[in-house]
Formats: C-alpha cells, sequence, structure tokens
C-alpha cells in the first residue's frame, strides 16, 4: 500500500482527498502546513507528498526545498491555485515531480498519482539494473595482486565478452573453477544458467545422457524425457571441469556441439539447436595426451581457442599475504574464532612453503591453524609439519619448469630478498648490503613483492 502525505491549509480539500485517496487503497495522512508535513517526513517514509503551495507556517516551496536539502526520497506533486501555473512549473525546476492546477478532478488526481508511481517503479528498477551491472563487473571473491594475476583478470575481462570457447589450464587448486565463474558473471549471459559439470565425477556410462539428455523409451529406465546438461544451461555457460576425463567417444560428440551448436539426445533423431557458452578446465597438459593419443586434436584445437593459464600459488607468492588475510577472516566467521593475523614467523614459513595443492592447500592449513591456534595470532608450530621441513623456493625454482626469465629471476629476487630479512630480524640497511641493492631499490621491492611484514 503506498503512502501519500496531502498538505493543504484547506479543510475542506484535505477532507476529500483523504476520502478519494484511501478509498484508492493509498493509505493517507493530511497536514495543513509545511511544518507538519516535514515533521512526518522524517519520522517515516512516505512514497508521496500532495502539496499545496500557499500556506502559512512554511509553504509548498520551503518544503520542496527542505525535502531536496535532506535527500528524503519521496516524490513531490504541487497542487497550485488556478492562474499560478507560473509558480507550479518553477517548483518543476526545483524537483517537483508534477502538478495540479486547482481545482481539479477525482480523476485528475488519480492518474497524476499513477503516473509518478509508474516512474518511481521505473527509477527502482534502472538502480536495480545498475548496481547488479556494477556487483558483475568485480572480481570481488578472488583475491589476488600479483602481476600474473593481474594478467589473468585483464584477460577474463577480454574473453568474458565473447562466445568463444575458453580453456582454462592450471595445477590442481589454483582457481580454475573460480576464474570459469568469474567469466560468466562479467559476461552478457551472466543473468542466464550457468551449470558445472565435473567431466571425472560422472560414471562414463551416465556421462552422455547427463549431458545431453535422453528420450522417453531410449533405454530401460527412461520412462520419460529428460533434459541434459547442455539444455539447461541454454542461453548460458556450461562449465566442463576435468575435461580431460571425458571419454573418447564422448569426445566425438562435444566436437559436434562446438562445431554445429547442436546436440542430440540419447534415443533421438534430430538434432536439438543449444546456445551455449562453453569454458572447459584441467590440469593435465592435454597436448601431451594428444600426443599420446589420448585426447582428440581436433576437439582440443576447438577448445583451445582462448587459452587461459593460471600461474601456481609459488610462482605468485605476493598474493600469499593477501590470501592469508583473505581466509583468516572467512573461516573466522565460520569456525567462531577471533585469530586476527599470522605472526611473522609463520608468514615466512608460508611465503618460503612451495604449495604444490596451491591455494586450496593454502587454505586448509589456514583453516587448521586457526584451531589449533590459541592466541589472536596463527603460530609457526599451528602450521602443517611440512612447512616448517621445507628449504625455501630456492631449489625448488631452478628445478620447476617453468623458463621464463622474467618471472624466475622476480621469484628468485623474492627469495633471496625474504633471506636477507630473515637474516638480519628485517634490518633494512643490513639487508640491503648483503643483497648489493640500494636501500631504495629494497623499500621499493619489499612494497612490490608485499614483504613488509617480515622481520
Ligand atoms: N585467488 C583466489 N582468491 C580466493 N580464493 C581462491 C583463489 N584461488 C583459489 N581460491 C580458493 O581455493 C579453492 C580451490 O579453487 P578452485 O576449486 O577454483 O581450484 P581448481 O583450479 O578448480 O582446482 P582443481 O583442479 O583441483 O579442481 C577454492 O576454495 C577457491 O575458492
Ligand atoms: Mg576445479
Amino acid at each position: 500500500m503506498l503512502k501519500v502525505l496531502v498538505v493543504d491549509d484547506e479543510e475542506n480539500i484535505r477532507h476529500m482527498l483523504g476520502l478519494v485517496l484511501s478509498k484508492e487503497g493509498y493509505e493517507v495522512r493530511a497536514v495543513d502546513n509545511g511544518e507538519e508535513a516535514l515533521k512526518e517526513l522524517v519520522a517515516g517514509h512516505w512514497d508521496m507528498v500532495l502539496t499545496d503551495l500557499r500556506m502559512p507556517n512554511m509553504g509548498g516551496h520551503a518544503l520542496l526545498a527542505e525535502i531536496k536539502e535532506r535527500g528524503l526520497e519521496t516524490t513531490v506533486i504541487v497542487m497550485s491555485a488556478y492562474g499560478d501555473v507560473d509558480t507550479a512549473l518553477d517548483a518543476i525546476k526545483k524537483g517537483a515531480y508534477d502538478y495540479i492546477s486547482k481545482p481539479f478532478k477525482k480523476g485528475e488526481v488519480l492518474l497524476t498519482l499513477q503516473k509518478a508511481e509508474e516512474r518511481e517503479r521505473l527509477r527502482r528498477e534502472n538502480v536495480r539494473l545498475r548496481e547488479e551491472n556494477q556487483r558483475a563487473f568485480s572480481f570481488e571473491n578472488i583475491i589476488a595482486r600479483s602481476a600474473p594475476m593481474k594478467e589473468v583478470f585483464r584477460t577474463v575481462r577480454k574473453v568474458a565478452g565473447y562466445k568463444s570457447t575458453v580453456l582454462i589450464t592450471g595445477e590442481s587448486g589454483t582457481g580454475k573453477e573460480l576464474i570459469a565463474r568469474a567469466i560468466h558473471v562479467n559476461s552478457d549471459r551472466a543473468a542466464a544458467p550457468w551449470v558445472a559439470v565435473n567431466c571425472g565425477a560422472i560414471p562414463e556410462t551416465l556421462l552422455e545422457s547427463e549431458l545431453f539428455g535422453y528420450v522417453r523409451g531410449a533405454f530401460t529406465d527412461a520412462t520419460r524425457d529428460k533434459k541434459g546438461l547442455f539444455q539447461q544451461a541454454d542461453g548460458g555457460t556450461i562449465f566442463l571441469d576435468e575435461i580431460a576425463e571425458l571419454p573418447l567417444a564422448l569426445q566425438v560428440q562435444l566436437l559436434r556441439v562446438l562445431q554445429e551448436g547442436e546436440i542430440r539426445r540419447v534415443g533421438d533423431t534430430t538434432d536439438i539447436c543449444v546456445d551455449v557458452r562453453i569454458v572447459a578446465a584441467t590440469n593435465q597438459d592435454l597436448e601431451a595426451m594428444v600426443k599420446a593419443g589420448a585426447f582428440r586434436e581436433d576437439l582440443f584445437y576447438r577448445l583451445n581457442v582462448l587459452p587461459l593459464a593460471l600461474p601456481p600459488l609459488r610462482a605468485r607468492a605476493e598474493d600469499i599475504p593477501l590470501l592469508v588475510h583473505h581466509f583468516i577472516s572467512a573461516h573466522n566467521d565460520k569456525l567462531g574464532t577471533h585469530v586476527e593475523a599470522a605472526s611473522p614467523e609463520a608468514l615466512r614459513l608460508m611465503l618460503d612453503y612451495p604449495w604444490p595443492g596451491n591455494v586450496r592447500e593454502l587454505e586448509n592449513a589456514i583453516e587448521r591453524a586457526l584451531v589449533l591456534s590459541d592466541g589472536p595470532r596463527i603460530t609457526a608450530e599451528s602450521l602443517p609439519h611440512k612447512l616448517s621441513q621445507s628449504q625455501d623456493g630456492l631449489k625448488h625454482l631452478l628445478h620447476g619448469d617453468n623458463l621464463s626469465i622474467k618471472q624466475t629471476s622476480k621469484e628468485m629476487e623474492r627469495i633471496l630478498i625474504t633471506r636477507a630479512l630473515k637474516q638480519t630480524r628485517g634490518n633494512r640497511t643490513r639487508a640491503s648490503e648483503l643483497l648489493e641493492i640500494s636501500h631504495r631499490a629494497l623499500l621499493y621491492k619489499i612494497k612490490d613483492y608485499g614483504l613488509q611484514d617480515i622481520d
């Protein structure tokens, strides 16, 4: 029920509007001057104000000015005496929605209110859409600050708008599913379905009917038609996780979907058109699988239109302090713990550890540490034992398979700076001497690599 505040010094107008509007289903209150009206408006929400202009004790113009000044959310309609159109227009310039000149018929008032209602509804709808859009263009749940991840975000923004297939690769736990979702959310398909399928988790015998659906009578249990996941995703995005696990027979069918945009249900004789954006992910080396004959080459090229490689966590250790912070607060909420931060010693261990299980492993370590820590800090002892056993990352780095000079030397710098800071217990002048770089350069790099907390 919409609430209308009537403001007029004439008793009979208040009475008449009160009757007419409440009969139409509005909740009405009538007051006889602007001051009273303002009190009501401050005390509670009113959808609309229907106000006379000339009144003792604050007229309509002054009331309107107060409403705008205080940012009160309400639609103002002014009632002007015959021959007073100029002042009414002036009120509209100052933010009133419309005016009615007196004397007016019942129908005129109702029509004006309905128009105002309609406009208000559109305005709200607009605000809602705008907010939704803004939310959509964010990566709020993906925590990263490192250059390689910023590059990933840039790519996501670029590719999101296209229908082309994206192939996300990366070690286990690097955030492939999170990025796949971000692609969907940042695309114009965001409001359409998102369907995630783990190709490795569905038994091979069921996979075809799960993906493509079946018609009644296709097999003994098929007592009625069933839509497959591709049809459920129509208009939206389907996420084919662990695509390397897709059996060869189904690889052929997927290829057909990619080429023709059509699926065929099990037991059906005709094809059905689907409009689905495909995002696939794998932690396997698909190219090697192609060479070994375990994955179809033609399908690989069809999938790999827009490749997106997620770097392992050890190649972006700058993200670790942020992720630690993020997971501490996320799991505090979940577990009811009150840990504030990781101790410098614990953070050092986490920065040095190569995290073969990537972000997922880090997240699990934090969750465990929250439970095990007594005080407000995650201590080194509460972290998995293997963290304190591992050497710092240098050895790992040199035996890794990354050939990028740029990335490897950055990583080496980070490790050496961490070591120097450790050795000098955070004395930056001493550390810069050990590292044989200027103090200024060291401060810059400390900031760049997010090593501020190490001492
Ligand atoms: N940058 C990040 N910020 C916040 N959380 C992250 C980030 N990356 C990964 N995670 C979290 O780590 C976990 C693993 O991520 P995700 O499931 O997307 O990895 P994955 O690459 O799909 O792993 P797998 O190959 O094992 O399926 C999830 O809980 C995810 O929310
Ligand atoms: Mg995954």
